[in-house]
């Protein structure tokens, strides 16, 4: 493939678009969406919401309609909540249920129901939750579990002890139908598209800052107004055009639409500081949220030390950087990534492992990757297939690899991709020449 040219536009945020259809299901009257991510994940979404007495319509590509059942209107699902792959419409979902007096029972693919849901069985246990985990949830912490939720649920304060954006989201659903204050402290700051969402539709939410801490507090028993929201375009699909831009010569692409909220940007200021040639254009809000063009340009990378405060704003985009960071000039160090473990896959396991077939230079440490890049050289390729591990993010980051490297690079299973971002294949290669 060639060079990276022209104009193009990659789909809705995934975040947002899940909060959109939650809030609207929670909200009386119709709520209006356009741009939602129809991917799986936010279809998973979707079907639970109905399954639990929402009315959700598709108009037309990514025009969405959504009747909500008002706050605390939740209705007890007949069958088994199917998540997919997807973390947060489980965590956010159970957030939702464990303030009604409704049982539901969460499933998902291989790769969800290895991940923890302790975090949130935490808090919501606190509020009055209780859990049926089954036979086959590896002692609890994992799908499939049972639970029911209680009305009323008790507000609680609750610290967090990892930073994620799907534990505070789902604390502050289930205060949303809960009397009295919640109140979700966070040490660190993660991605706020449930605050300024929920404050959008009317929640009566407020966010402190104390000596670096973000204290969110949300009066529950509240009422939801019906909005109208235009989703910007994902940062962390863009992630994977930008990457390729940057590392493919000739290259000089626009990105329109992109949300860049602070809490998500972090892989923009990285790769900005390794060299890379990224221009924001016509920034601007969109619907409550900062987007801009994006105009991105091949460039020579400088391997650096990732800065692991920065970590909570890229979460989703270390397999890419770790891509970028292949191909740089000079050693990339990443650390405090811990958190990547627990993701779809391992990450830093997976992307080590990939990376090393299709030829580089990469050290898995406890808590990060240290590469020594390339420093603009091809890669090498891949003579087997790498293993995904039903990871979206590693097969989009290694078919990027596979643009930079002499003899391509082959994924086991290219299916995880409509998770979050079903044309991805298609606008690459309308966006490559050659
Ligand atoms: C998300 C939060 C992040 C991110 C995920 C989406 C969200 O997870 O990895 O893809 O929409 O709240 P954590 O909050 O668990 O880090």
């Amino acid at each position: 493939m060639g060079a990276l040219t022209g104009t193009i536009r990659v789909p809705g945020d995934k975040s947002i678009s899940h909060r959109s259809l939650m809030f609207g299901a929670l909200a009386i009257g119709e709520t209006k969406i356009s741009g939602l991510l129809e991917g799986h994940d936010v279809i998973a979404t979707a079907d639970a919401l109905r399954a639990m007495g929402a009315t959700i319509t598709r108009k037309a590509e990514g025009e969405w309609s959504v009747y909500g059942v008002g706050v605390g209107g939740l209705l007890q699902p007949t069958q088994a909540l199917d998540m997919g792959n997807s973390g947060t419409s489980t965590r956010l979902l159970m957030g939702l249920v464990a303030s009604h007096a409704i049982t539901a029972t969460f499933i998902g693919d291989a790769s969800l129901s290895g991940r923890p849901m302790g975090r949130v069985m935490e808090p919501l246990g606190q509020m009055g939750a209780s859990f049926q985990p089954s036979a086959a949830s590896n002692g609890g912490g994992t799908l499939p579990l049972m639970m029911t939720g209680l009305q009323p649920a008790v507000p609680i304060e609750y610290r967090l002890p990892v930073a994620s954006a799907q534990v505070k989201s789902a604390v502050l659903l289930a205060g949303l139908n809960t009397p009295g204050m919640t109140t979700v402290i966070e040490p660190v700051p993660t991605r706020d598209h449930s605050e300024r969402m929920l404050k959008g539709f009317g929640a009566d939410l407020t966010v402190e800052e104390e000596t670096g801490e973000r204290i969110i507090r949300i009066r529950g028993d509240a009422e939801l107004s019906p909005q109208t929201i235009i989703v910007p375009s994902d940062p962390s699909s863009a992630a994977f055009f930008i990457v390729a831009a940057l590392l493919v010569e000739g290259s000089d692409l626009t990105i329109e639409n992109v949300g860049l909220n602070t809490t998500r940007a972090g892989l923009i200021t990285v790769l900005q500081q390794m060299g890379g040639r990224i221009d924001l254009l016509n920034e601007r809000e969109v619907g409550g949220e900062p987007v801009a063009d994006l105009r991105v340009r091949h460039s020579a990378l400088t391997g650096i030390k990732v800065d692991p405060a920065i970590a909570p704003s890229m979460i989703d985009e270390f397999p890419v950087l770790f891509v970028a960071a292949s191909l740089a000039k000079g050693r990339t160090v990443t650390s405090g990534l811990d958190e990547l473990r627990v993701k779809e896959s391992d990450r830093l396991s997976a992307m080590a492992a990939a990376l090393t077939l299709a030829g580089a230079k990469v050290e898995e440490s406890e808590d990060g990757l240290v590469i020594d890049g390339t420093g603009g050289e091809l890669l090498r390729g891949t003579a087997a297939p790498v293993t995904t591990h039903l990871d979206h993010r590693i097969a989009m980051s290694m078919a990027i690899a596979g643009l930079v490297s002499t003899n391509g690079v082959e994924v086991d299973d290219t299916r995880p991709i409509s998770t979050s971002f079903p044309i991805f294949e298609e606008l690459l290669a309308s966006a490559s020449n050659g």
